[in-house]
């Protein structure tokens, strides 16, 4: 082994490659987290988590389902063992969740559920569990993913949040009521509202809207406000817009709360694939976060990562974590242990995403989807979600002709379910066009979103674009198929044009909301305003 000394550097002999510690170059920053994702770990695993880490989240074990998965009968075995371990390893353990809308039990808050029972099972969960590891937590995610993605009126916090059977069952007022027992059950940990999506403006000011209220409702509740911090989970991929997560640390941080990115992983490759580009990109896009979470250190407490390594990453198939397979570090890590550097060295590799284009075939195609016209045609997979929540995902055919575009779209994994009022949480699909493929900041003449839903029920934005549109839509179990017939509106269509577009499946919880949304390019989030983030169409004859 070369010594490393400064004696071998001179004869030449290249240094031993030891690198620094994740949790050291940021001590004095924040902490730096990963999950625990199971009770016993390998040793790649345990090297991993306690080399690079200064905290750790259980990626599932303490979430209400292991923890109380019938009423009265609370199971803290496992939980208790990760717990102690971190512990044991001089790292701190961070709690994650009191109260979410998945893994939890039903009869916390299914129908026939009154109010009253189900504010008394919310408070003794959230109480019980906050108060058994109470001296072990430094902080909870009291409440998980409550706010509706991308809501049409942040202003009115209320009417933002998510239909879920704890919103159902008790009202608004289950906010408060979780986070006053969190408090309660453990008045010294740091009590957090968590979730997805919070660079989109909208979901950003919701919570924001709520927090401020709550806060100034609740200015001391066992000596300090009743919410000490926003979790931005950070399930982030290539196309984030990273001035929008920084808006975001800006405003929460503004509120006198500290922040914390919970659970964060970059989406970048396909089929478990990684190519050298993309990793080139995603190590960008790593050390582009970190460069702003190092600006707001003051206010950021923790930067927790979603997975040790790619292999056993929630989303493995995107390659997000930090860590290949094998555990040896990705350009990711040293994006994130140096941004500066890496940055300055891989300024070429940027951090967009190429942009996807698929070919479309000329022919005018029956919309019944038995047409032998589509058979050639190639497939778009609609595959990449935008939710934290996976759900329904599906593929897609485009025919067009001198006065049409035609989509046909089969859904796969679809819990149909349509009986929610508001048609974008119903199961659905939709289409974004960009005539021009002007890729604007806001939707311009030829640009328009089209949704149906499994039942062929279709709804527009703006609402003009519906003259001419026609759809059908059949279903069989849990696998639909929607075709469309959308009209040319601003272009006349020729061999090589190229057409901004996107596909979306929205796809609907058991109980009518949405929980996933798989999109074919834009993971923006903000499809339905802003083009610059769709894929493209090259007509072809
Ligand atoms: C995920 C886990 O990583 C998976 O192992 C599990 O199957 C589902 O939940 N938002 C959250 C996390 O708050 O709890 C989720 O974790 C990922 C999305």
């Amino acid at each position: 082994m070369p010594s490393g000394s400064e004696d071998s550097m001179e004869e030449g002999v290249a240094p031993p490659l030891r690198i620094t510690p994740l949790k050291t170059v940021y001590e004095d920053d924040f902490l730096i987290g990963n999950v625990v994702p199971r009770q016993y770990l390998s040793e790649d695993e345990t090297y991993v988590l306690t080399t690079h880490h200064s905290a750790a989240t259980a990626e599932n074990a303490m979430k209400p389902q292991p923890l109380q998965p019938d009423k009265g009968n609370f199971k803290f075995e496992q939980a208790d063992a990760i717990v102690n371990a971190v512990l044991a390893a001089g790292m701190k353990m961070h709690g994650h969740t009191l109260a979410w809308h998945q893994q939890s039990p039903t009869w916390m808050n299914e129908e026939g559920v009154s109010r009253e029972e189900a504010i008394e099972n919310l408070t003794t969960h959230a109480r019980t569990v906050a108060e058994h590891f109470r001296g072990r937590v430094i902080s909870w995610d009291v409440l998980n993913e409550a706010i509706n993605d991308n809501p049409a009126n942040p202003a009115d916090w209320r009417a933002s949040l998510r239909q879920s059977r704890w919103y159902q069952t008790i009202g608004p007022d289950y906010v408060e009521i979780v986070f006053r027992a969190a408090r309660e059950g453990d008045p010294d940990a740091m009590l957090y509202y968590n979730d997805y999506n919070l660079d989109n403006r909208n979901k950003a000011l919701a919570v924001y809207n709520m927090v401020k209220e709550l806060n100034e409702k609740y200015p001391n509740v066992g000596g300090r406000p009743l919410i000490d911090g926003v979790g931005m989970q950070g399930h982030y991929s290539l196309q984030t817009n990273v001035t929008n997560v920084e808006d975001s640390i800006k405003r929460f941080g503004s509120l006198g709360v500290e922040v914390s990115v919970t659970e964060l992983d970059v989406q970048a490759g396909t089929d478990y694939e990684l190519t050298e580009t993309q990793a080139i990109s995603q190590g960008v896009l790593y050390a582009r976060l970190f460069n702003v979470f190092k600006k707001y250190a003051e206010t950021i407490a923790r930067v927790t990562m979603w997975g040790l390594n790619d292999d056993s990453s929630w989303r493995s198939e995107r390659s997000p974590t930090m860590f290949d397979a094998e555990f040896q570090p990705k350009p990711a890590f040293f994006g994130a242990l140096n941004p500066t550097v890496f940055i300055a060295q891989n300024q070429k590799g940027g951090s967009k995403s190429a942009v996807k284009q698929a070919q479309v075939h000329y022919g005018t195609p029956k919309l019944d989807g038995n047409d032998a016209l589509w058979d050639s045609a190639p497939e778009i997979p609609v595959n990449q979600h935008l939710t934290a929540w996976q759900g329904a995902t599906g593929s897609a055919k485009v025919l067009w002709d001198d006065k049409n575009l035609y989509v046909l779209v089969a859904v796969h994994n679809a819990v149909m379910n349509k009986t929610n009022a508001n048609p974008r949480e119903q199961d659905s699909v939709e289409v974004f066009i960009d005539e021009n493929n002007g890729k604007t900041g806001a939707f311009e003449k030829g640009d328009g979103q089209y949704r149906v839903n499994f039942d062929n029920e279709a709804s527009f934005n703006p609402a003009s674009i519906k003259s001419g549109f026609t759809s059908v839509a059949f279903a069989s179990g849990a696998v639909y198929t929607v075709a469309m017939r959308i009209p040319f509106k601003t272009i006349k269509p020729a061999n090589g044009t190229v057409v901004g577009f996107d596909i979306q499946i929205n796809g609907a919880s058991p109980q009518g909301m949405r929980q996933s949304v798989a999109m074919w390019n834009d993971l923006s989030g903000n499809s339905a305003g802003d083009t610059s983030g769709y894929g493209t169409l090259k007509l072809m004859k």
